[in-house]
Order: C-alpha cells, then sequence, then structure tokens
C-alpha cells in the first residue's frame, strides 16, 4: 500500500474560505490526502487566498517565496494556490512564481482531483473558469466535519459592486444554493454532532434559493433549519443592510435558535461617502433598520464593518461615522484602512493622505473598542448559554461561545466539547469573558 499523502492548508481572510479549505480538504481527502497541521511534512501545500485588501493579497506571494526552500529540499512537494487571489491574479501567479504547480478559483476547485493527477503527471494547471456546473453537486457528500460548530455557505457572490470591492470580480455573481442541499447538508452536519450552525454568504441576506414551490428567501430557510432537532443555534454572515427583509428581521423575534447576534456592515456614516462607495444606503437607512431590529430583540449584539481614508472622505464624513458608531453601540466592530484594489471603480481616485487615514482609523478603532469592553462588561452578573468548543487555556478549563457569540471559559472538569451549559458571567476582558456553571 502506498504511504498516505499528506496535505497542509492555509487558510485567509474570511469564513467562506474556510468553509471552501473543508470542502477541498474532503474533495483531496477522496483522492487519498490526509491533512497535516505541520508543514514540513507535506506532500502538497495549499493557500487559499484572499484579495480583499493590498496587504492580505501581498502576503501570499510572501508565503509563496518561503515555500521555495521547502520545495528545493523536497521536489515532490506541491504547491497549490486557490481563492480570491487565485481568481483575480492566476495566470499571473503561473508566469511569475514556476514553483507553484497549481491555480484554482473559488469556483471551480470541485475540479481539484482531476488537477491533482495532471499535476501528478508533471504538468502544471490553472483552472480559474466560473463553470456552469454546480460544484457542490461534485464534491463529497458527506462532510468530515465532527465538531460543535460549522459554516454552510448557502449563498455565493455578489452583484453589489460597492466601488472598493473585488468580491464581484473574485466570486462572480451572486447565486443561492437550492434549500433542498442546504438541509440535507444541514442534518448531514447535525449527525455528526454539529450543534451550531452559521449560514455564509458574501450577501448572505440576499439568498433566494430555488424550492420546490418557488424561491425561498433566507427567512424560510432559517425557519426550516429551525425544525432539525439538535441543531441548537443558527447564525448568518454577511448581510447587506438593503437585504434586510421584514420577514427575516421577524425571525429574530420568533426563532428561538436564531441567535441575538447581526453583523450588519455600514462602512461610512457619510451619506456623501455612501453614495461614492455605491452603497445604495444613507446613514439614516441604515439607522431606522437598526432601530426596527432592537425592536423585535432588544438584546441583539450589532457588529459591523468600516473603511476609513475612502478616497473623497473629509473631516466631516469621517465626523459622521463617529456620530452613527455612538448611535448604534456596537458589540464589536472590524475597521480597515481604504485599500485601493486594481480594476475596482474607485481604485483611480485621489486617495486620503495616509496620515489622516491612519490616525482617524485609530480614532475610530478606540471608539470600538470602548463600545466592545462596555458591552463585555455588561454582560457581568447575567445568565448565559455556553457551547463548548473545546478546552480553554488552563487545566480544567472548557471554552465555547454564548449565545451573543462571546468568548467565555468555563472552570468545568466534566465538560466535552458539544456541551450546552448554563453559566452565569463573573468577569470581563477585552477579548473574553469568564463564567461559572450555575
Ligand atoms: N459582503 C460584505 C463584506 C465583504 S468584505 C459586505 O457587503 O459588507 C469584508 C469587509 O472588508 C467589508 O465589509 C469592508 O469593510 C472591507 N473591505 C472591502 N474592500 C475593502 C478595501 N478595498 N479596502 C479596505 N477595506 C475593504
Ligand atoms: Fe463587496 Fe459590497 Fe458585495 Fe459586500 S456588498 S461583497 S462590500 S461589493
Ligand atoms: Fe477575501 Fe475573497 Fe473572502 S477576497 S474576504 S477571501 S471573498
Amino acid at each position: 500500500m502506498t504511504k498516505a499523502k499528506k496535505l497542509f492548508i492555509k487558510t485567509y481572510g474570511c469564513q467562506m474560505n474556510v468553509y471552501d479549505s473543508e470542502r477541498m480538504a474532503e474533495a483531496l481527502g477522496a483522492e487519498g490526502y490526509s491533512q497535516t497541521d505541520d508543514q514540513s511534512q507535506a506532500d502538497m501545500v495549499l493557500l487559499n487566498t484572499c484579495h480583499i485588501r493590498e496587504k492580505a493579497a501581498e502576503k501570499v506571494y510572501s508565503d509563496i517565496g518561503r515555500l521555495r526552500a521547502f520545495k528545493q529540499e523536497n521536489p515532490n512537494l506541491k504547491i497549490a494556490v486557490a481563492g480570491c487571489v487565485a481568481q483575480a491574479e492566476g495566470a499571473e501567479i503561473m508566469r511569475r512564481m514556476p514553483l507553484v504547480d497549481l491555480v484554482v478559483g473559488p469556483q471551480a476547485y470541485h475540479r481539484l482531483p482531476d488537477m491533482m493527477r495532471r499535476v501528478d503527471q508533471g504538468e502544471r494547471a490553472i483552472d480559474t473558469d466560473f463553470p456552469p456546473e454546480d460544484k457542490f453537486d461534485h464534491l463529497p457528500k458527506i462532510r468530515a466535519k465532527a465538531a460543535p460548530t460549522a459554516f454552510l455557505t448557502v449563498q455565493e457572490g455578489c452583484d453589489k459592486f460597492c466601488a472598493f470591492c473585488v468580491v464581484p470580480y473574485t466570486r462572480g455573481a451572486e447565486v443561492s444554493r437550492p434549500p433542498a442541499r442546504l438541509l440535507s447538508e444541514a442534518r448531514a452536519l447535525v449527525d455528526r454532532g454539529v450543534r451550531d450552525i452559521t449560514l455564509l454568504g458574501q450577501n448572505v441576506n440576499a439568498y433566494h434559493g430555488e424550492g420546490p414551490d418557488g424561491a425561498w428567501g433566507l427567512a424560510r430557510l432559517i425557519r426550516e433549519l429551525a425544525k432539525i432537532d439538535e441543531l441548537a443555534r443558527i447564525r448568518y454572515t454577511t448581510s447587506h443592510p438593503n437585504d434586510m427583509q421584514d420577514d427575516l428581521i421577524a425571525a429574530h423575534g420568533d426563532v428561538p435558535q436564531l441567535m441575538p447576534y447581526l453583523h450588519l456592515p455600514v462602512q461610512s456614516g457619510s451619506d456623501r461617502i455612501l453614495k461614492a462607495m455605491n452603497r445604495k444606503h444613507t446613514a439614516r437607512m441604515y439607522l431606522t433598520l437598526v432601530d426596527r431590529i432592537r425592536a423585535v430583540r432588544p438584546d441583539i449584539l450589532l457588529s459591523g464593518d468600516f473603511i476609513v481614508g475612502f478616497p473623497g472622505e473629509t473631516d466631516a464624513d469621517f465626523e459622521a461615522t463617529l456620530d452613527l458608531v455612538r448611535q448604534v453601540n456596537y458589540g464589536m466592530a472590524y475597521s480597515f484602512k481604504y485599500s485601493a484594489r486594481p480594476g475596482t471603480p474607485a481604485a483611480d481616485r485621489a486617495p486620503v493622505a495616509a496620515e489622516i487615514a491612519d490616525s482617524r482609523l485609530q480614532r475610530l478603532q478606540a471608539l470600538v473598542t470602548e463600545q466592545q469592553r462596555a458591552c463585555q462588561t455588561a454582560m457581568i452578573g447575567r445568565e448565559v448559554n455556553v457551547l463548548y468548543e473545546k478546552p480553554g487555556r488552563m487545566p480544567g478549563q472548557m471554552s465555547g461561545k454564548s449565545d451573543h457569540l462571546h468568548a467565555v471559559h468555563v472552570q468545568d472538569t466534566d465538560g466535552k466539547p458539544g456541551d450546552m451549559v448554563r453559566v452565569q458571567i463573573i468577569e470581563a476582558s477585552t477579548n473574553s469573558l469568564a463564567g461559572r456553571l450555575i
């Protein structure tokens, strides 16, 4: 018998890449590859890349460069580049980096096993098609996942074309997977011990899968998923404010499994900048939406994304962003300095000076951190549900997530991953909470 080949995967970027990496590992698993955490042991290194900001993309090139020494030592080592950098710059990677054996885009990775066979015969392979067939039909039906939490991609791609963003180009047009497939994938995950599923899509709340009786929206999908016994928690990400339909908002009020956490990026609080970003909503529309969501689920934890230093952003525009943050009061938020991306409409516009963007980013992050701390501190004394995911850092400790997605660690020598426990929060630090079993 030949020795099982070892696969090392490095995943960059968003949760969709995490899901894709799992699926690629499953597809290659059927070809005899088993996954390793030790890159030096690998027969194949797969970089699943992100193109969203320049830094993320640059990192991929330096990581490929670092692999040169490994390949010199082990000429049989195969190097594969997948994900959004592969989609955007695959041909250039093949040209500039002869040590790369294989390039595959996010919509073509079901073809990996075929491509690997060609690579094993000494060819180099590239596939950045948006094939007409559904890649999910060609991936292993049984998920390898055996853990308390899982991602489930329900929708891919984006038709929104925000002026700064590469996603519509790297992931292509918006496509929703049929609900029947998603329900059976979810059941398979639950059968393997998953109790918390996060539905994924670049525009997840625009979901409109073709069901037996017409198109289903995300709310309908969530209501059907909630009927699966043993599935304790449902979440979804990332949403666009313009796609928060009434029935989805209502679901937050009456589906107990739908967790009180919503990531709802707004990007800016200035209407002028929102318009230049092609976001198609105003700050007022966003704030009204937040009020409506909080009316049905007052304790919902909101998180957001912000870009500072978008071309044309003035001090007044930035103040409007700070104002919006103060009004919303986020439980957490991500903020990024604008990064010009080749091929996007905003790429040729005059940039904001780097020092100005840096200082705005610092101010915004200080405000957001303050809100995040206040939100965590407010949890002290409250009783919450925690789903254990893994042992904590200290002996006898378990760690997991609360309904609000706070990381919580608990002293519990009998606990195991997958247990749902009731705890009282006794301590809060910046990134986690400590709880005591009730
Ligand atoms: N689909 C999601 C977000 C996708 S990208 C949405 O519509 O909000 C994740 C985040 O990266 C974005 O919300 C945005 O804040 C940030 N981002 C995207 N392009 C960027 C760029 N060119 N420069 C800096 N940040 C960017
Ligand atoms: Fe990018 Fe905008 Fe689409 Fe989000 S909605 S993925 S930010 S283009
Ligand atoms: Fe990055 Fe592609 Fe996700 S660009 S953020 S990996 S969709």
